[in-house]
């Protein structure tokens, strides 16, 4: 899963990652340099007095130590560079995704899971790239190169790597096998704490209104919990295993010292038992940026996996290759024998709905609570499909229309906290109504069919100043006023300075 992500998330940025390879390699080589040099210099240098030795080598490992920092920080800055573009490209894949679900594949991951996936998950996964690429290109070749110095310096001391390596690694694979399930519950519960803190801030007036503050806050004081009790159950892990890593190099260190001070005289310099001790700890470095990549691949994986479940999720609202079919009338909505049910349920919502909504007219559908009046609406701009029946409007037959069908069959309006009523019967007035003026010059007055609605009126009005209510503006004619406009297939409403709206001129319009 992980590595057919980064497979195709990575693809683009092929060029940057040989680039950092390269400067990897050659930093790496600079740094595996740098001990033997310290090494001569000790041996043909301090032991020998010799002051011109110690200079000249002196001045060439300042030379190749600038070379390591520069090639480092080249790396560095193209590992990064191409990590972020891998988050963001993953980001927008799944938002594109996202975009394309139907209410039914929204509900099956659930609002704050998607959001986890699209924040948290892919952040992991952009954390593992940015080590991958800083940390983990180096580690091999250190591993290997530090080995083959090591040989260098003192071949039956180099055997000490036989006992050193297998024990670092079975410690930090003990601990590593408990991380992973851990990792799993982590993302688990930052998911409901997202639900409930999601839940909780949309339905705050329900929750003031019957008194549930203290409900709400136990609730949420148990998700935070859970999520803190596996946090630290991770954090105990992690601060075992690096304790345990340095216990394990700080041993090594003593035996190669032991043993090094043995071999001192036996064929082995001073500055060779530096330079191996400098070996063994680049060697086990590089094996403990392979075990912290081993903390970060479980959790990446675990990411990967649910962000791949989102990517690999197909739409269950299909879109067939010719999408719009023409009805004589315009702005009818038409509902034969439709039939709806959720998947999962025994019965359906919905059955046998027959409705017909005519041009010009309002129509509303009534109903006890539960009784599927949410449901029925969501039909219309295909949220939903019918599971039975057909569903037509205007210029497209849902079950066979697009949601990009043109010009877009109809307006969807759902009056939140969001979007200000005024904003609401600003956009919905341009977008829906003409705005005729009477034979004698004077504005048109709107008819007042609901207290709110001359409310969200007057809102509009004080809007639009002056000129909106001395100059016609109707919708799809070009004409303009400085709150609202309209020219061609599409009319803006900037409600604020900084706010602009655009919608689609629409014969139906919904709202609910
Ligand atoms: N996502 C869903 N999955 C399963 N069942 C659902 C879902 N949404 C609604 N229902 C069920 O479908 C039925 C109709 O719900 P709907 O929301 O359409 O009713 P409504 O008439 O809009 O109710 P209200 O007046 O409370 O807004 C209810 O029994 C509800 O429990
Ligand atoms: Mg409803």
């Amino acid at each position: 899963m992980l590595l057919r992500l980064l497979r195709v998330y990575l693809r683009p940025h092929t060029k940057a990652i040989v680039l950092v390879v390269l400067f990897q390699f050659v930093q790496t080589l600079a740094t595996l340099y740098l001990p033997t040099l310290n090494a001569d210099i000790i041996d043909n240098g301090v032991i020998k007095g010799d002051t011109g030795y110690i200079l000249r080598y002196g001045g060439i490992m300042l030379g190749v130590a600038l070379v390591q920092i520069v090639c480092a920080a080249v790396a560095v800055y193209f590992g990064a560079k191409t990590a972020m573009g891998v988050g963001r490209d993953i980001r927008a894949g799944i938002f594109d995704r996202v975009q394309t679900f139907s209410v039914r594949e929204v509900g099956q991951f659930g609002a704050p899971s998607l959001i986890t996936r699209t924040t948290n998950d892919v952040q992991q996964v952009q954390l593992l790239v940015v080590i991958s690429l800083t940390l983990m290109v180096s580690a091999p070749i250190m591993c290997v190169g530090g080995i083959l110095m090591a040989l260098n310096q003192d071949v039956p001391l180099s055997a000490l790597l036989l006992v050193i390596i297998p024990v670092l690694v079975v410690v930090v694979t003990l601990v590593i096998r408990q991380l992973r399930p851990l990792f799993r519950t982590v993302q688990k519960r930052i998911d409901t704490v997202n639900r409930v803190m999601r839940e909780q801030i949309t339905g705050i007036r329900v929750i003031r209104a019957f008194v549930r503050d203290g409900y709400e806050q136990r609730r949420f004081a148990e998700a935070n919990g859970q999520l803190m009790d596996v946090s630290l159950a991770v954090g105990r892990l992690m601060a075992i295993m690096f304790p345990a890593v340095m216990l394990v190099m700080n041993l090594s260190s003593v035996a190669v010292l032991w043993f090094g001070g043995h071999r001192i005289g036996h064929g082995m310099e001073i500055g060779a038992l530096t330079a191996f001790l400098s070996y063994l700890m680049q060697i086990l470095m590089s094996v403990m940026m392979a075990t912290f990549m081993f903390i970060m691949v479980p959790r990446a994986e675990v990411c990967a996996e649910r962000i791949e479940e989102v990517l690999d999720t197909d739409t269950s609202v299909t879109v067939v290759p010719d999408p719009v079919t023409d009805l004589t009338v315009h702005g009818e909505l038409e509902l034969r024998n439709v039939e709806f049910g959720y998947p999962g349920a025994e019965q359906p919502v919905l059955s046998g709905i027959d409705l017909t909504a005519h041009a010009g007219q309002t129509t509303a559908i009534i109903g006890s609570t539960g009784s599927g009046k949410t449901t029925l609406l969501n039909l219309v701009p295909r949220l939903f499909d019918a599971t039975r029946g057909r569903c037509s409007s205007t210029a497209s037959t849902s079950g066979s229309s697009t949601r990009h069908c043109s010009p877009a069959p109809s307006a969807w309006c759902r009056r939140s906290r969001t979007c200000s009523p005024a904003r609401w019967a600003a956009t919905c007035v341009t977008a829906t109504r003409p705005r005729p003026t009477t034979s004698s010059g004077t504005p048109w007055r709107w008819p007042r069919p609901a207290t709110s609605w001359r409310r969200w009126r007057r809102a509009w009005t004080r809007r639009s100043g002056r000129a909106a209510r001395t100059s016609p503006a109707v919708s799809g004619s070009g004409s303009r006023s400085p709150g609202c406009s309209s020219s061609g297939r599409r009319s803006t409403c900037s409600t604020t300075r900084s706010r602009r709206w655009t919608m689609p001129p629409t014969p139906l319009f919904v709202a609910r």
